[in-house]
């Protein structure tokens, strides 16, 4: 399918009133509803109401060199979206040389406060130093709509400690966690402030070289997963099990093949979808280009889960009803 004619099924897609089962290719160009490629590469869905929201960076090729760029786009099937705002348009923050980064931004929405509040990975060299990714922090910004233009706040290390990739977890019962990597002690689960503004208390520490953290709860277990820290190559992507998010969890197990490397993809999230008939639980990942990064790709399936076991089936069109929460894999 030609890039345009898919743009052209977006629109005659989108006029129908209600959310169509969304077709999914993993690993394709996913045009918006400008028929652009997404731009929410490491990126995070929060809902609300029956609207998706998807945040990520935006590597777009026409961006200013100097800002930093996070995209929003939104949707009713998870599959059209529609570009909504350029939220955040970052001026190095802390004075850093060239090449610093803002990666892996997810939004959440304070309900106390009505804010949303956005977490971001920031990092470049230190002072003195030409290496990149030292900083190892996380950036916060706030806005009082979900697709308005983010004000940035500040930069810290949660809870003192070193914070290069991060995920976010929301629980059922509407607590709200970071999840970040602590080069090199591990993997850290931290729940945030009440304004969520900052990151209160560490729940559980995980002694395990990983990056690309995401967790859901199905089904009366924890699912951790991650990837091993290899770059932008992909490697195997692990998971582990827990009652609780303190622990303890299980030995980690590949989430596929592991000569895959995960499908040549790295984890941002795990997506639930809880519908009328069941709940299916959507794994989100990134095919990154290095070189190409406006180009990398999404690789997104939905996962078979139960049991304690999770695997990631191999990458093939696929459909879901957001209503019912059934997916469908193409034989
Ligand atoms: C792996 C991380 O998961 C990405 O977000 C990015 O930081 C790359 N490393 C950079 O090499």
């Amino acid at each position: 399918m030609t890039f345009s004619f898919r743009a052209l099924l977006w629109l005659f897609s989108a006029a129908c009133v209600y959310a169509a089962p969304g077709v999914f290719h993993p690993g394709e160009a996913w045009p918006d509803d400008r028929g652009r490629h997404i731009q929410a590469h490491g990126g995070g869905i929060i809902r609300v109401g029956d609207t998706y929201y998807w945040f990520g960076e935006d590597r777009g090729q026409d961006n200013p060199r100097e800002l930093r760029h996070v995209g929003c786009y939104s949707s009713t099937n998870l599959a059209q979206w529609t570009y909504r705002n350029q939220v955040l348009k970052l001026a190095n923050p802390e004075g850093f040389g060239r090449g610093w980064v803002l990666e892996r931004p997810k939004v959440f929405y304070n309900a106390k406060t009505k804010k949303y509040v956005m977490y971001m990975h920031i990092d470049g060299a230190l002072p003195g130093d030409g290496h990149g990714y030292k900083f190892a922090r996380v950036g916060v910004a706030v806005c009082d709509t979900i697709d308005g233009n983010y004000q940035y706040l500040k930069s810290f290390r949660p809870l003192d400690h070193e914070s290069r990739d991060i995920g976010q977890f929301v629980d059922d019962d509407g607590t709200a966690y970071l999840i970040f990597e602590d080069r090199p002690f591990g993997f850290r689960i931290a729940r945030l402030s009440d304004d969520y503004l900052t990151v209160e208390k560490e729940i559980c520490f995980i002694p395990e070289h990983m990056e690309g953290g995401a967790i859901v709860h199905y089904d009366g277990l924890y699912y951790l997963l991650g990837s091993k820290l290899t770059g932008w190559s992909a490697n195997p992507n692990k998971y582990a099990t827990a009652k609780s998010l303190s622990g303890p969890w299980s030995e980690f197990q590949d989430v596929a093949p592991p000569e895959t490397n995960t499908y040549g993809s790295q984890s941002t999230m795990l997506l639930k979808i809880t519908g009328t008939k069941t709940t299916s639980v959507i794994f989100m990942g990134d095919i990154w280009k290095p070189h190409t990064q406006w180009d990398s790709r999404y690789l997104w399936m939905p996962l078979e889960i139960g049991g304690g076991k999770m695997t990631l089936p191999k990458p093939r069109e696929w459909t879901l009803d957001v209503a019912t929460g059934e997916a469908k894999i193409s034989p």
